[in-house]
């Protein structure tokens, strides 16, 4: 009788770590949605599975289960793009610099408002 107890006890604390820690990261992703920073936004924005996704096709520091379909996104895009408007123009539809994109046109789409690209540009253009 002793050892049904004990696996019940552990099996209900898993339960209730992983409800907390399910809960914990909704809770921040939401936090970070509405933030006042823009760059914290546009990271959220562009790690919501059903927003942005980038991380479906992109790497970059810290990024969990990324992809690999397109190149990094880090800090050397600063050194491609002169500014962040031609950086902005890349992610509002990748088709122009290249007809064939893997690259949702996000923009052009309306899979992402303006202002959200504003903020997914603002996180870019901040990594190092
Ligand atoms: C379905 C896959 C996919 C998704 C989702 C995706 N990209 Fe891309 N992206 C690509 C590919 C592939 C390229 C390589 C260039 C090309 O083919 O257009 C690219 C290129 C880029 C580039 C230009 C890199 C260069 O070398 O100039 C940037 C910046 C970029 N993506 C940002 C983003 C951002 C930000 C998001 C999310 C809002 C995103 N991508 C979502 C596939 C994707």
């Amino acid at each position: 009788m002793r050892k049904p107890a004990k696996i019940i006890a552990i099996a209900s604390t898993a339960a209730l770590l992983a409800g907390s820690i399910a809960f914990t990261n909704i809770a921040t992703a939401a936090d970070d949605a509405k933030a006042a920073d823009p760059v914290a936004r546009g990271k959220a924005v562009a790690e919501d599975r059903k927003k942005g996704n980038c991380v479906a096709c992109h790497a970059y520091e810290g990024a969990s289960l990324a992809g690999n379909i397109g190149p990094m996104i880090g800090g050397w895009l600063k050194q491609k793009y002169k500014d962040k408007a031609a950086l902005r123009a890349q992610i509002f539809d990748a088709s122009k610099a290249n007809p064939i994109t893997l690259m949702p046109p996000f923009g052009r789409h309306a899979i992402l408002s303006d202002a959200e690209i504003n903020d997914i540009t603002e996180w870019v253009w901040s990594l190092q």
